[in-house]
Parts: C-alpha cells; sequence; structure tokens
C-alpha cells in the first residue's frame, strides 16, 4: 500500500513539473525578462504583444495556413516572410492583444487591425498586376462586360476595395472564386453598369 501511494505521488508531482515546464517553455515573453514566474502557483502568463513571439501557440488555424499548400499564406512563407510581414499594424496589435491567453477566444476575421493594401504594395506592383491579369475573364457580368481585377475603373466606389477583400491569406479559397461576390455586393444584379435600370439610391 505504502509503496503505491509513493509511487502515485511521484507520477502526479513529474506530470506537474512537466505542466510547468511545458507553459513555461512555449509562453510568450512575459512583459519583463528579468522575473520568472513563481512555480509554486499557477501563473496565466499575461501576453505582451511582440512581433517576435510564437504566433502558432494561440493562432494554430492561421499558422496551419502557413504550411499548406494552396493557401497564399504559404506561398509567402516559403518567400521567407512570418506572421509579422503583414500583421504590422503594432500599435493596434498590442492593444488588441491586451490580456490575451492560449485559451481566449481567437478571432475568425479582422476587427481590431488592419493589413493595409500599401503593406501589400511594397512587395507587390499594381501595375504589374494589371498586366498579369489583362485576360483574365473572372469578373464578368451578366451582359457579358468583363474587368480587369486590378484595373477596377476608378470611382469613389471602387477605391475602398482592398487587396483582401478578394485574396484570402488563410483559407484555400481562391480570389477567383471569392473576387465576383466583391462586386455583387453593390452590382446586386450581376450588371455592372450602374443607373440603367434605376437613378442612383
Ligand atoms: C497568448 C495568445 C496569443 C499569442 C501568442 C498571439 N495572439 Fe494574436 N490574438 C490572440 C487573441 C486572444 C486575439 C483576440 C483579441 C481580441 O479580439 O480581443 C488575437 C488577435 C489577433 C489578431 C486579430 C486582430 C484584429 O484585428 O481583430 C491578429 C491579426 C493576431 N492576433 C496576430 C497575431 C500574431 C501575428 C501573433 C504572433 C506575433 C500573435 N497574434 C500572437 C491571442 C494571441
Ligand atoms: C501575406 C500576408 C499575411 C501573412 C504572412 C499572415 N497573415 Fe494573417 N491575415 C492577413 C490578411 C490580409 C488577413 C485578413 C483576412 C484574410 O485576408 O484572410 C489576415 C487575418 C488574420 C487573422 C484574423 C482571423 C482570420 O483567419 O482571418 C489572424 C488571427 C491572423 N491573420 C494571424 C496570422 C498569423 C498568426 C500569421 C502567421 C502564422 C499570419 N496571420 C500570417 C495577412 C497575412
Ligand atoms: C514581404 C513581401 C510581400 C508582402 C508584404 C506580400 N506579398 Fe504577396 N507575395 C510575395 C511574393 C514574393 C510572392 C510569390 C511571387 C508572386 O507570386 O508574385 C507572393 C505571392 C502572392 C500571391 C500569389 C499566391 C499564390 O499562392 O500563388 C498573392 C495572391 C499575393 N501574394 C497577395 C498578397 C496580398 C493580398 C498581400 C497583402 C495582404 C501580400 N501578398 C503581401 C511577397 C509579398
Ligand atoms: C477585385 C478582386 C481583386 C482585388 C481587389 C485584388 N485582386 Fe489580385 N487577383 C484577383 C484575381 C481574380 C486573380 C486571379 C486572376 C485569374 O486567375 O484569372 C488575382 C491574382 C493575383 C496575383 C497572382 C498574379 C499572377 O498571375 O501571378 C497576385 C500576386 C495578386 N492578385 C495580388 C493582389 C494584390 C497585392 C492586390 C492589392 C493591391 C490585389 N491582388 C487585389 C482578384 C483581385
Ligand atoms: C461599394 C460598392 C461597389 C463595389 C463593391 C463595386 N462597385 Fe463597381 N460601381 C459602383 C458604383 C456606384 C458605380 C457607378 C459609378 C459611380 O458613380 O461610382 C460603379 C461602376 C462600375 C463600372 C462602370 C464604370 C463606368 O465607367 O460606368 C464597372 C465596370 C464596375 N463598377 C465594375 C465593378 C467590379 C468588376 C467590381 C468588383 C470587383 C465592382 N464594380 C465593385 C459601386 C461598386
Ligand atoms: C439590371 C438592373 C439594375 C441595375 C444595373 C442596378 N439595379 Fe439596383 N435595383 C434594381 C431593381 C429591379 C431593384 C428593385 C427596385 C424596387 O423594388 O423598387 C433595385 C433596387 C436597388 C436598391 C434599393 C434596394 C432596397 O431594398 O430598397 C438599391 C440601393 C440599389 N438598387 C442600388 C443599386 C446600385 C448601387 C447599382 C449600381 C452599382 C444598381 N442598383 C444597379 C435593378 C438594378
Amino acid at each position: 500500500m505504502g509503496h503505491m501511494r509513493g509511487s502515485a505521488r511521484l507520477v502526479l508531482c513529474a506530470a506537474c513539473v512537466a505542466g510547468v515546464l511545458a507553459f513555461a517553455g512555449c509562453a510568450p515573453q512575459a512583459p519583463s525578462e528579468g522575473s520568472r514566474p513563481d512555480r509554486s502557483t499557477p501563473v496565466d502568463v499575461e501576453f505582451a504583444w511582440s512581433a517576435e513571439a510564437d504566433c502558432s501557440m494561440c493562432h494554430a488555424d492561421e499558422a496551419d495556413s502557413m504550411t499548406m499548400a494552396g493557401y497564399p499564406a504559404a506561398t509567402h512563407e516559403a518567400e521567407g516572410e512570418t506572421c509579422a510581414s503583414c500583421h504590422a499594424d503594432n500599435a493596434a496589435l498590442a492593444s488588441a492583444h491586451e490580456g490575451a491567453l492560449p485559451s481566449s477566444t481567437m478571432p475568425k476575421r479582422l476587427t481590431k487591425t488592419k493589413v493595409d493594401d500599401t503593406l501589400c504594395l511594397a512587395c507587390h506592383d499594381q501595375e504589374e498586376l494589371a498586366e498579369k491579369t489583362a485576360a483574365s475573364t473572372v469578373l464578368a457580368d451578366s451582359q457579358g462586360l468583363v474587368e480587369n481585377p486590378h484595373a477596377l475603373p476608378e470611382t469613389e466606389n471602387h477605391t475602398a476595395i482592398a487587396c483582401s477583400d478578394c485574396h484570402k491569406m488563410h483559407s484555400p479559397e481562391t480570389a477567383a472564386e471569392t473576387a465576383k461576390a466583391k462586386c455583387l455586393s453593390c452590382h446586386h444584379e450581376n450588371v455592372f453598369e450602374c443607373n440603367t435600370c434605376h437613378e442612383e439610391m
């Protein structure tokens, strides 16, 4: 009996030590490097935003998308890019991560930060893109009018259309599959020409 109890306690202790080590091992950078967490009590390590943090411990889905063929994020990983290459809105990211824990509910879309077109355009060239997709027939309306996704008519209503409206970085859906929906959100009858059926509303 005594022997059993002894080894049971040992197993329990080993598990608890392993748990503490595992947590400390992959915990994101604590606010101050110098202060070691108190190991006698379980601590929720407060996450302080840092572009070098291990994002994957909390954002498993997006981390997976960086390694799976067919995901645009993976193309960028192959080019040596990291999460922070695109998520560089640091002040907003710092504030969005206040109090974040691995056990928190992870977001399904961006609500507090932005990935600006200017960031994409630091590496991609709008004119080159327009040339590449000049023959694209993805954006065709019911009248047979075809538009180049990277050279839309420059109207006020189009300036707000962002790269990420059509290109989903963490989804296997291609722009060819998602782009048209963006147009239909305004061109509701699948006709690109406006003011033919009714005046502006
Ligand atoms: C400790 C867990 C944790 C770590 C580590 C972490 N995040 Fe987050 N992240 C969260 C949580 C929780 C949210 C949701 C915050 C909210 O909406 O209040 C979030 C939100 C986000 C968002 C969405 C912001 C928005 O616009 O709503 C982005 C983008 C993001 N994280 C990127 C990253 C990147 C990049 C890294 C690594 C450099 C990282 N996160 C590391 C937990 C974490
Ligand atoms: C090539 C640019 C790029 C890279 C690299 C990238 N993201 Fe994103 N991320 C975006 C864009 C753009 C969005 C907005 C939604 C979309 O387009 O999919 C987004 C959305 C998100 C969101 C909101 C939830 C969602 O899935 O839409 C989180 C969280 C996030 N990214 C975390 C990360 C993490 C963590 C990494 C690295 C493992 C990473 N991102 C790498 C561009 C990028
Ligand atoms: C740090 C540089 C960099 C940034 C920032 C960047 N890209 Fe890229 N992207 C590349 C490179 C390099 C490639 C591979 C060569 C190519 O296809 O142009 C690529 C490829 C792509 C592809 C083709 C994907 C595929 O799987 O074939 C798309 C779409 C794309 N990027 C969209 C975006 C969008 C949208 C953003 C902004 C949210 C963005 N990129 C930000 C460098 C970047
Ligand atoms: C209106 C939707 C839409 C917007 C906005 C958009 N794209 Fe695209 N993009 C597409 C479509 C659709 C394709 C694929 C065309 C095809 O296959 O016929 C594409 C293709 C691409 C490619 C691959 C080009 C190639 O053939 O090598 C890259 C890279 C890219 N886009 C980057 C961007 C960037 C960066 C932005 C923002 C400056 C952007 N796109 C804005 C719809 C869009
Ligand atoms: C936010 C709403 C909105 C979205 C999204 C939108 N459009 Fe438009 N578009 C308009 C309006 C409104 C007009 C009428 C011109 C104007 O006064 O701005 C227009 C005009 C046009 C025209 C005619 C321009 C001309 O010279 O008469 C074309 C072609 C067009 N859009 C194509 C597209 C395509 C393709 C997409 C999807 C990538 C798209 N639009 C997305 C609102 C939108
Ligand atoms: C092919 C014909 C056609 C074109 C082109 C068209 N519409 Fe419409 N639109 C309609 C019809 C039909 C209705 C319904 C009218 C009614 O019920 O009185 C409507 C209704 C609307 C309404 C009112 C919706 C509501 O629920 O009250 C808005 C707003 C609107 N259109 C915006 C636009 C915009 C913006 C464009 C150009 C981007 C556009 N429409 C182009 C046919 C068209």
